[in-house]
């Protein structure tokens, strides 16, 4: 195939050139040959003409023309002479030289020679005809006819015109060679050309925009990639609700049913032994909630760490087991970690490091070397589970979380047509912050070896290429929202993550509003007309518990009327406690709730109720639709999905949401109450304004959160980020093609 091209290459010039000279070439030499030949007779003609018109005038002066036939005879010896011939002013010959052709009168002499060539076919040969008058001054009549001799023209035009045809096929073979040469060192610079174009480079930077050459092509193949977009939207249907069934058609249709690996550290079943047995426990974790509906909708296999006590005694020797319990839909495959391993990556670098670091909670990040080491040894050991769990070469992998910034480019060393999507479902600091982390190289590079890098927001966007901006050479494209290193180009996108909206079926099940109100009052004493605020969180210091307690408490002193009234109820469930930091903040959050109730309570009546235990899904729903306020106060949280289940459980419409501006979700969820978790008083405020909220305002803000949330639900997340994924392969494909052109 090769070889054929390159013939052609070297053969369709070659061609070209040489029909060119037979075609157009040629004819036009043979042309003005016969010009510069005739014009050659011409002049020797005049010479002859004159150099006998003496004679000849004497001749006829003395009426004795005759005598001149010895002379013509002579003359007429030159090789190229054939004859001459002298015509009278009545057009007779007068004398003419032996040979000169019968066939000829002087009336057609005269004529041929206004001809131009001036010639006449003989039946012997063409001649050349010069008609020279014998003595212009004197006016005579009479004319020399000379005949020349045209074939030896002909002759001489045939070794021309071969001469000729020589020096065309060597030009020719000169011009093919040259011409394979250039087109294939422009069909290579056509390809990076269009490799650049494909990357967008053509378009936003001018120090690299394509060479002016290839500008049409470049205009053309963008509009080409745009249309291809643009059908891939519309192939995506109008703008309807995000659901599991779209999302597994998007998964089907755009990605092929391609394979799709999550990987997590938190499991989403954890099985633990218990004095009744092994029973299945859904862990407190933003991500697990979100992941888990899409894992349901999509099937393929979730890798994380299996931490519970009975997890292994229920898994299979690979450590797979189909989930959800009792009805699988996925799989889910453990990976067994030393509790050396736990430690130095799990609790220390992943949460005594990169937790802080990332959330800017005012608690100084710890970075141990030993840790990094199992940092890194994890990240491994977890890649080649991706690579084990990978049914092709190029799966979709998503990874998840900061337990795994090295993940990405581990992967892509292993399977480097996998499509990897990584989520960062923490905040990302700016480069100052970040920079304080001893290895910022190392974990900003694990990160760009993936596809598409997602966080919840634009502004965590910006703040990390900014950090690969300070940290990393990079060639960064705002206007694209893309990042390249070593040739490889990944996109940062934002992605706010959601909760999957409670289906009919499920609500349905619900018990009513007043019947949760009923259970959550019996259970923990409340009076009947109190106001119930809750705080439902993982016991965690990004939280803002401590600063939501210190409203609670400057509420009632403010506002002493609702000293017995307002009560305020926290679920905090254990996380992470073997970590110093979360010990001692969860005793100060439990002595703080001691001071206040010491402070306000009164018999039958305690302001805060600190419940520290891990609570489940159905318990909590029961409890967020029995509140009248829901406080989420974190201090930094990447979006926080506590306040989006509150919204969700409220089909009653009724109920207000305080949410701190820190919280991704502020963004989305504008009709909550706002505030600033730091400011006590604006916070005190706020839950005063929630707790005399008209009902009619509760119901006004509480349908327009609750249609935000329902539209921007967790199918969404995660269809936007596989209808990126596959727009990205789509280019890819694109690209392996042209280079392969390239290469061929
Ligand atoms: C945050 C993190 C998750 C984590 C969750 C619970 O939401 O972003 O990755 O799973 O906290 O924390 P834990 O350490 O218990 O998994």
């Amino acid at each position: 195939m090769n070889t054929l091209r390159l013939q052609l290459r070297f053969l369709l010039p070659l061609l070209a050139a040489l029909l060119l000279a037979a075609l157009a070439v040629v004819p036009l030499f043979d042309q003005l040959a016969l010009r510069w030949f005739a014009r050659d007779l011409n002049i020797r003609g005049t010479v002859v003409a004159s150099a006998l018109s003496e004679s000849v005038a004497d001749a006829v002066d003395a009426d004795r023309p005759t005598r001149l036939a010895p002379l013509f005879d002579r003359t007429a010896q030159d090789e190229r002479l054939v004859a001459i011939g002298l015509c009278s002013s009545g057009d007779r010959w007068l004398v003419r030289s032996a040979g000169f052709p019968a066939a000829l009168s002087c009336a057609q002499a005269r004529a041929a020679a206004l001809r131009e060539p001036p010639r006449f076919d003989l039946p012997s040969g063409p001649v050349h005809v010069g008609v020279y008058p014998v003595d212009a001054e004197r006016a005579s009549r009479e004319v020399l006819v000379l005949l020349h001799d045209l074939s030896f023209i002909e002759r001489r035009s045939a070794d021309t015109r071969r001469y000729l045809l020589l020096f065309m096929l060597g030009l020719s073979l000169a011009v093919a060679a040259i011409t394979v040469v250039v087109a294939q060192l422009s069909w290579r610079g056509w390809v990076s050309g269009m490799r650049a174009i494909l990357r967008g480079e053509g378009i936003v930077r001018p120090l690299l925009a394509p060479p002016p050459e290839l500008q049409p092509f470049a205009v053309e193949v963008r509009a080409r990639l745009r249309d291809l977009e643009d059908e891939f939207r519309r192939s995506l249907g109008p703008v309807e609700d995000w659901t599991p069934e779209r999302l597994r058609s998007l998964l089907h249709t755009q990605l092929r049913g391609d394979q799709v690996i999550v990987v997590s550290n938190r499991e989403p079943y954890i099985h633990e032994r218990g004095p009744d047995g092994i029973v299945v426990k859904r862990p407190a974790s933003g991500l697990v909630t979100a992941v888990e509906p899409v894992m349901r909708a999509c099937s393929g296999t979730w890798i994380a760490h299996g931490s519970g006590s009975a997890d292994a005694e229920v898994s299979d020797a690979a450590g797979r087991i189909a989930v959800p319990p009792g009805h699988p839909e996925y799989t889910l495959r453990r990976v067994w970690l030393t509790a050396e391993e736990e430690q130095g990556y799990y609790y220390g670098f992943a949460n005594e490091g990169l937790w802080p670091l990332c959330h800017v909670a005012h608690v100084r990040p710890v970075f141990r070397e030993s840790d990094w080491e199992q940092y890194r040894r994890v990240n491994q050991r977890f890649a080649d589970a991706v690579v084990a769990e990978a049914q092709r070469e190029d799966p979709v992998v998503l990874v998840q979380d900061y337990h795994f910034a090295l993940l990405p480019a581990l992967i892509r060393a292993r399977l480097p047509r996998a499509t990897v999507l990584t989520f960062w479902h923490i905040p990302w600091p700016n480069p100052e912050s970040f920079g304080i982390c001893p290895w910022r190289r190392e974990i900003l590079q694990g990160m760009l070896g993936s596809t598409i890098m997602g966080f919840h927001t634009r502004y965590h966007c910006k703040n990390f290429m900014e950090t690969v901006d300070r940290y990393l050479e990079a060639r960064i494209e705002h206007e694209h929202s893309t990042i390249s290193t070593g040739g490889k180009e990944t996109l940062i996108e934002a992605y706010p993550i959601s909760i999957e909206w409670p289906p009919p079926a499920l609500t349905a099940s619900w018990p009513s509003v007043a019947e949760c109100r009923a259970r959550v009052a019996e259970r923990l004493a409340l009076a009947p007309e109190s106001v119930l605020a809750v705080g439902v969180d993982r016991f965690d210091y990004t939280k803002g518990i401590l600063e939501r307690l210190h409203a609670v408490e400057r509420l009632l002193e403010k506002r002493p009327e609702w000293i017995g009234r307002f009560v305020f109820v926290q679920v905090a469930a254990p996380t992470r406690s073997s970590l110093e930091e979360y010990r001692v903040f969860q005793n100060r959050i439990a002595d703080t709730t001691e001071r206040i109730n010491t402070r306000f309570g009164r018999p039958g009546y305690l302001p805060v109720h600190l419940l520290a235990q891990h609570h489940e899904h159905d318990a909590v729903n029961e409890l967020f639709r029995a509140a009248d306020l829901c406080v989420v106060t974190s201090l930094h949280d990447g979006m926080n999905l506590v306040c989006k289940e509150f919204v969700a459980a409220r089909d009653d419409e009724h109920g207000v949401l305080i949410l701190s501006r820190f919280a991704g979700a502020a963004r989305e969820l504008s009709q909550a109450l706002i505030v600033n978790p730091y400011h006590v008083e604006e916070t005190a405020d706020a839950l005063h304004r929630a707790a005399t909220m008209p009902r009619a305002e509760q119901r006004e803000r509480m349908a327009s959160l609750r249609a935000t949330v329902r539209e921007h639900n967790v199918f969404r997340w995660a269809g936007l980020m596989l209808a990126d994924a596959a727009r990205w392969r789509l280019r890819e494909r694109i690209e392996a093609r042209v280079q392969r052109h390239g290469e061929a």
